[in-house]
């Protein structure tokens, strides 16, 4: 089963955020992924895609945004958002040229070993000098499982960055253990982990977050 097929299913999309996020120590995981992209877009004014929307968990928060994912299933979970959405392959869009000042794609990338046709499908939709912040999974128990996700580094993203003409301009690392683990540890234990973070180098964190600028 591919990841569009298996985000299609209604029992996945209804229990996508409780699985991932419930609980003291799921929220504080949410908290940290997504204020990175909320920090990233603070006093931003322009027009931006979330892509994959999922259950809207960004955009919720988020003003002059429109949602994309492939699965109806999620793009029903967002319905009460009242903004448009779109049923799409994010490598493959009926967005205009230039149509976004800003994509961001969060918890996507890991799930593909070769990621080139949605960078090249973002850079043609987000304006020139516009902005597309992802993140991507540096390790995961579930690099090794049958519904696989692929790790995508440092080094691997700056040789992208290069090829397809992206100014890196920020990238953040966080936590020393998969949120699949971390979600199920007592929040006391999950804090101690955060304070740990700090005499770890981040080439050694689990997950990397990127803002970067489209140069057309
Ligand atoms: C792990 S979820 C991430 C959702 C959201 N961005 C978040 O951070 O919670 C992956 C999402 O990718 C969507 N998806 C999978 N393959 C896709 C594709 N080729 N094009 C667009 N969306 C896709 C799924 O339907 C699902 O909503």
């Amino acid at each position: 089963m591919n990841k569009e097929e298996f985000y299609s299913q209604q029992e996945i999309v209804s229990k996508y955020e409780k699985r991932r996020f419930g609980g003291k120590s799921g929220n504080y995981i949410n908290k940290r992924e997504v204020s990175f992209y909320l920090k990233c877009l603070e006093g931003f004014k322009g027009k931006i895609l979330d892509m994959p929307i999922g259950t809207g968990r960004i955009a919720r928060n988020l003003k002059n945004i429109t949602g994309a994912d492939s699965s109806i299933n999620m793009l029903r979970k967002c319905e009460h958002l009242k903004i448009p959405l779109y049923q799409c392959d994010a490598g493959k869009t009926k967005f205009k040229d230039d149509e976004f000042d800003c994509v961001i794609s969060s918890r996507f990338f890991h799930h593909f070993k070769d990621i080139d046709k949605f960078i090249i499908e973002m850079k043609r939709i987000v304006k020139p000098n516009g902005y597309i912040l992802f993140d991507t999974f540096n390790w995961s128990p579930r690099m090794y499982c049958k519904n696989k996700v692929y790790r995508h580094d440092i080094t691997n993203i700056k040789m992208l960055a290069f090829k397809y003409n992206l100014d890196i301009l920020k990238i953040e690392s966080m936590f020393l253990l998969p949120p699949l683990i971390l979600k199920n540890l007592p929040f006391k234990i999950v804090k101690m982990l955060e304070n740990l973070e700090e005499d770890i180098k981040d080439k050694n964190k689990i997950r990397h977050f990127f803002m970067t600028r489209n140069v057309k």
